[in-house]
């Protein structure tokens, strides 16, 4: 049978347009779909919108349009924003279609009848203007956080969640699946402060607004929005639907089953999504990834502050690769990273630019230059620094396969780089060009060549999960036949491109970025879209 693998993006509120903070989940989430694919996995790659609760419904007032027609529009720009990122998405849930809306139905339908759902009375900090419940911590100064007014205390019938009843097993699983959460320091912080002493009953239904799903058995309620989000993950491969197959294949039988999200909503993916499948005797995931945050010099990024990135203006000015890269290469992996237009026009002429860029460059004109663009045969170690080179490569290759398959996607990239790295240098130490001038060294040259062919054939290869088009132009210019443009094909050795005749048109790949003009040009346009 095959092997499948499921990944997930958090589901994305749509209040706002998204910004680059949540292209960088979804650029972590392609990448690692696309690398999967190169390594043979059949695919389930699922991203969507969190649509419903009280945000969206007061969004839609402001726009003065229906709730409904609100995330409609804003269903086909985030679409669309994908399509332009060229997102390899399979599927695209909505919280509000029936497909989702039914399942969250039955859940909870199934729950009540169960009894880990029961009806009881929230008790909360009222505001009567705001007509909203608030509790101890999110008063400030003992007022409604909100307008400031007084509030009061009052109980309302509300349904709840016996979180309480799965205490102990869900710290068995912890127990025994420690390495289930990347970073693992995620995991310890919420068994310790949230597990351990004991969870606490969660209230699973609002009465206050409606924009949300009905709880069947008294539709005055609507359901949490995090039940309701939650379950996207499963309702999208048709769970509990007449057409389960997505959902025997990828989860019941699936051979990995991967969410990733932002740290800030980790108690919500580590406590209640598990608990939900216990509840429901679904098997729970394989891997939680929790990544950081894009933060501004200035901190978080907040429309008050003026200081959101959007990511239009970014793939208008640059293309596709560079914020890919830059987002994925420089927000360490599993941390706070910060933006700033200089460190993004720096990363990328240094890496895109100077590095591949110029690696690919100067060796194709040379091969060119002086074998007619024919690569030439490999002849195993013929100069001094052949040996060292094949090493390196060998060792990034090994590294690149042992981060991706442990998610992490920033110190992939990295080991690659410093293969490029390498072959530059070697470059400068074989020095092809003088190389040609001595007929005596006919071979050294031809040596030179063929390394330089398979190290760049080698390293796009592996990028291009990373740098589609970069390495996609790369690849065309070395002329690579799709047959070899694979994972499997690179275990063939050096031999690989012999008598390949490359592209006649080399061309920079990367375009050098002017710092001088470029960083007050990002400043000027990237802050709206
Ligand atoms: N709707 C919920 C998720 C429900 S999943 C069942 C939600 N949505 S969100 O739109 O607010 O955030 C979605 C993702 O975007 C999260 O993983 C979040 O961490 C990520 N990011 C939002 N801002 C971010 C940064 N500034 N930096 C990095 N990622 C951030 O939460």
């Amino acid at each position: 049978m095959d092997k499948t693998f499921y990944i997930s993006t958090p589901i994305y509120y749509p209040s706002g347009n998204l910004h680059i903070g949540h292209v960088y989940t979804t650029f972590m989430c392609d990448v690692i779909a696309r690398y999967k694919r190169a390594c043979g996995y059949d695919v389930y790659f699922l991203t969507g919108m969190d649509e419903h609760g009280q945000k969206i419904q007061d969004k839609a007032i402001e726009s003065n349009v229906s709730p409904q027609a609100y995330v409609d529009t804003m269903a086909t720009s985030i679409t669309s924003l994908w399509k332009n990122l060229q997102i390899s998405n399979t599927d695209f849930i909505r919280t509000t279609q029936p497909r989702h809306e039914k399942v969250v139905q039955e859940v909870f339908s199934y729950f009540l009848k169960n009894g880990d759902i029961y009806l009881g009375q929230y008790e909360g900090w009222y505001c009567k203007p705001c007509e909203t419940f608030f509790t101890n911590s999110q008063l400030v100064d003992g007022k409604c956080p909100d307008c400031g007014r007084e509030v009061s205390k009052e109980k309302e019938d509300a349904y709840f969640f016996k979180m309480s009843k799965y205490t102990s097993r869900l710290l068995d699983f912890y127990a025994s699946h420690p390495s289930c959460v990347t970073p693992s320091s995620r995991l310890k912080e919420v068994v310790k402060n949230f597990i351990e002493p004991g969870l606490e009953d969660l209230c699973v239904s609002r009465t206050s607004f409606d924009w949300g799903i009905k709880v069947k058995e008294n539709p005055s309620h609507v359901v949490y929005v995090w039940l309701d989000a939650l379950l996207n993950y499963i309702s999208a491969l048709g769970y509990g639907s007449e057409d389960p197959k997505n959902f025997e294949k990828y989860w019941l039988n699936g051979t990995e089953k991967v969410h990733v999200l932002g740290k800030e909503i980790t108690r919500f993916h580590l406590i209640y999504w598990p608990v939900f499948l216990m509840a429901l005797n679904i098997p729970l995931p394989d891997k939680f990834v929790v990544h950081g945050w894009i933060i501004m010099k200035d901190g978080k990024m907040s429309k008050s502050k003026g200081n959101v990135v959007y990511p239009e203006p970014l793939i208008e000015m640059y293309g596709m690769d560079m914020l890919r890269y830059y987002l994925l290469r420089e927000i360490p992996f599993c941390e706070d990273g910060v933006f700033t237009p200089e460190k993004f026009i720096e990363r990328c002429n240094a890496d895109l630019a100077n590095n591949y860029g110029n690696l690919t460059h100067r060796s194709l004109s040379m091969m060119k230059k002086y074998f007619n663009g024919v690569i030439p045969h490999y002849m195993g170690h013929v100069n001094e620094f052949d040996e060292a080179l094949e090493a390196s490569l060998q060792l990034a290759k090994k590294t690149f396969f042992e981060k991706m398959d442990n998610y992490d996607v920033t110190n992939a990239i990295a080991a690659i780089f410093e293969a490029i790295d390498k072959a530059n240098k070697y470059v400068d130490d074989t020095r092809p060009w003088a190389l040609a001038k001595d007929e005596s060294k006919h071979d050294e040259l031809k040596s030179v060549m063929n390394h330089l062919a398979n190290t760049i054939y080698t390293v796009s290869v592996l990028l291009s999960p990373f740098l589609y088009e970069g390495t996609k132009k790369a690849l065309d210019m070395l002329a690579i036949p799709d047959n070899l443009r694979n994972y499997q094909a690179l275990d063939k050795g050096f031999n690989n491109l012999d008598g390949l005749k490359i592209s006649d048109e080399i061309t920079p790949i990367y375009a050098r970025l002017d710092a001088s003009v470029e960083i007050d040009r990002m400043k000027e346009k990237i802050y709206t879209r």
